[in-house]
Parts: structure tokens; C-alpha cells; sequence
């Protein structure tokens, strides 16, 4: 009998040290520092992570299972994906309701992410309660080419929970043509936004009350210390949320206590931090609906439907090649 839940391993065994070396290399002798968020996510990153979508103050997930609630049925029907793929798919939770709706006709479930221990525990919890479930999970960057499984489409290819907000620009257009790219005549992209909204709504969920986000944040000094034999004091640095009105995005950065000295023995550099230096780890840029589908056209993806929550917080759309 034929596993139900598979492993593959896109990533070369030394990715995380070669592709760290060359963003640490460039990003944090850059000016201002700034390092790319994919790097939070070892196994505690992820776990935090799951943490964050629990609090209070975190809305975007519980907003968008609300949403996808409701939409999913209607998602089935307008798709009728025999495939789902997922990129970035984390704990794969709110992706339940997606298998619900799909049901019988789903011949197989595809989730990518750069978090192995995400995708192990996500699938093993999968395969146990979707007992005709197969699901062939991929370690890795969605930043590289998409490649789609061989089970049978059309496919659904979805991207939840606002982490296209986690990419910049140019970053977006890269990966928003490689989707197009990826995708037949009959396949269809589920994207899930975050809405501009309320400066303090947005801060709130970025610099939570409990210090989840804070110590999610502040991971990456654990990980660089780890894979690059750095010396990062975590203490020696604060969480930092802020608010960019021309970018229309949020900044999650690391703000030096005092005067330090850090030191990356496995790239031989020695990092100078001022007093009140921040450095940026994360953007989540907030959209709205004209520009992102316009960013969408550019890869030649037309927006087929919209869902929204009843304070317009959140968003879910379903787009296909044109
Ligand atoms: N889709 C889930 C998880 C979002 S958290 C949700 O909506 O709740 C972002 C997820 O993307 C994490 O699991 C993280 O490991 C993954 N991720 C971040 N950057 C990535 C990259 N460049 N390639 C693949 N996965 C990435
Ligand atoms: C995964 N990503 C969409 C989250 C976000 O909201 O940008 C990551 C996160 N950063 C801080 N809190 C949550």
C-alpha cells in the first residue's frame, strides 16, 4: 500500500546555509539592515507563529476562516479542483475547510512550505482524520519555479492567510507570473489579502499584548545564532511595529538596546548596531481591491470572484489565467 502522506525535499540539504549566508551577507550590511522573513520559520518560528493566529489582536486568520466558511462551497463549485496545492500552507488548518467543500472529487492534496516540521505535523494530523486523503507535501521556497504534481486537474493553487503582503513589489510580480506560469486553461488561484484599514487595528496585531509577536520576531536571532554561530543577545534588541503610510504596509523591526557588537563567526563578520538602530525583518504590505487586481492582470490572472467579511477586513479571491 502506497504511503498516504509523502516528503520531498526541494531544498538542497545546505539551502538554509547557503541561501542564509547570501541574505545575511547582503541584507545586513545593507543600509538599513533588513533580512527576508522566510528566515522565522524553524520549528519554533512555526509554532509561534500558530500562536499569533490564537491571539485576540491577530484578526487575519480568524477573519479569513470566517470568510472562507462561507465561500468555500462556492469555491468547489466554480472550481471543481480535483488538485489543491498550497504554497506557504503552515499548519494547513483553515485548508480543512477548503477539503470539506471539495470533498469526493479531490484526488489529492499538494502543500508547500519552508517549515519541514510544519508540513510533517500538518500532513500526519491530515491523513488521520481525511482517511481517502492523499497528501504529497514539498519542502520548499515558493519563491522558486511552481511545479505542479502529477494528480490529475484541474488544480486549485492556494496562497491564504496575506503572505503575498510578505513580499515586496517586484517580489510579487515575480511570483504572481510564476503562479500565471504554473497554471492551465480550467485552473484557478485562491489568494487570501489583508485589507488597509485602521492605523491601530493594524499596530494592535503586529504588537500584541501577550509578546507573542515580539518573541516571533525575535526568533530570527535564534536561528541566525544557530545556522551561522552568531552571537545575537535577544535581549539586547526590541520588537519594533510599525506603521508605513506611503508603502501601505507594516514593518515588523529589531531595534538595537544600546551600542553592540555582533558577531556571525560562520561568515567571519563583525556587525556594528548604533543605539536605537532598527533593522527590518518583515514587511505585510495591506491591500486594496483595484491595485492588487491590477497586480494580478500584469501576470495575466483575471479576478473571478471577491469575498470579503461584512468590516471589509480581509479578502479571498479567486483568480484565473487569461
Ligand atoms: N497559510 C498559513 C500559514 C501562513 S504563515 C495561514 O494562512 O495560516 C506563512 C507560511 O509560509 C509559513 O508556514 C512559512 O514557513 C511559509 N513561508 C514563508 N516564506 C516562504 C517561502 N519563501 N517559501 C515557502 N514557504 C514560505
Ligand atoms: C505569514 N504572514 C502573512 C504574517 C503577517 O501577518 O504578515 C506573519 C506575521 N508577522 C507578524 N505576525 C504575523
Amino acid at each position: 500500500m502506497t504511503p498516504r502522506f509523502t516528503l520531498t525535499r526541494r531544498l538542497a540539504p545546505d539551502h538554509a546555509a547557503r541561501s542564509l549566508r547570501a541574505d545575511v551577507s547582503a541584507g545586513l550590511t545593507a543600509t538599513p539592515k533588513t533580512l527576508p522573513p522566510k528566515w522565522f520559520y524553524d520549528a519554533r518560528g512555526s509554532d509561534l507563529f500558530e500562536e499569533i493566529t490564537r491571539l485576540p489582536e491577530y484578526y487575519p486568520t480568524r477573519t479569513e476562516r470566517e470568510i472562507l466558511t462561507a465561500a468555500a462551497p462556492a469555491i468547489a463549485q466554480l472550481t471543481g479542483a480535483r488538485t489543491l496545492v498550497e504554497l506557504g500552507s503552515g499548519s494547513s488548518e483553515k485548508t480543512r475547510l477548503l477539503l470539506d467543500a471539495l470533498g469526493a472529487n479531490l484526488r489529492g492534496y499538494a502543500p508547500l512550505d519552508v517549515s519541514e516540521s510544519a508540513l510533517r505535523e500538518a500532513g500526519e494530523a491530515l491523513v488521520r482524520d481525511y482517511p481517502d486523503l492523499e497528501v504529497a507535501a514539498t519542502v520548499a521556497d515558493f519563491e522558486s519555479p511552481i511545479v505542479l504534481p502529477d494528480t490529475p486537474g484541474p488544480y486549485l493553487l492556494a496562497f491564504l492567510g496575506s503572505t503575498l503582503g510578505n513580499l515586496d513589489a517586484g517580489q510579487r510580480a515575480a511570483f504572481l507570473t510564476s503562479v500565471r506560469t504554473a497554471l492551465g486553461p480550467g485552473d484557478a488561484l485562491l489568494l487570501g489579502a489583508d485589507l488597509v484599514k485602521d492605523t491601530g487595528e493594524l499596530l494592535r496585531a503586529y504588537d500584541d499584548s501577550s509578546g507573542v509577536t515580539a518573541a516571533f520576531n525575535k526568533n530570527v536571532l535564534h536561528v541566525l545564532n544557530r545556522e551561522l554561530q552568531a552571537d545575537f543577545d535577544p535581549d539586547a534588541f526590541d520588537h519594533r511595529a510599525v506603521w508605513d503610510p506611503a508603502e501601505e504596509r507594516v514593518e515588523m523591526r529589531l531595534r538595537s538596546a544600546h551600542e553592540q557588537q555582533v558577531k556571525i563567526a560562520a561568515l567571519d563578520l563583525l556587525l556594528h548596531f548604533e543605539e536605537g538602530e532598527e533593522w527590518r525583518t518583515e514587511i505585510s504590505v495591506k491591500f486594496r481591491r483595484e491595485s492588487l487586481a491590477a497586480e494580478l492582470a500584469a501576470a495575466g490572472l483575471a479576478v473571478r470572484q471577491w469575498w470579503t467579511d461584512e468590516h471589509e477586513r480581509f479578502a479571498l479571491l479567486l483568480a484565473e489565467p487569461v
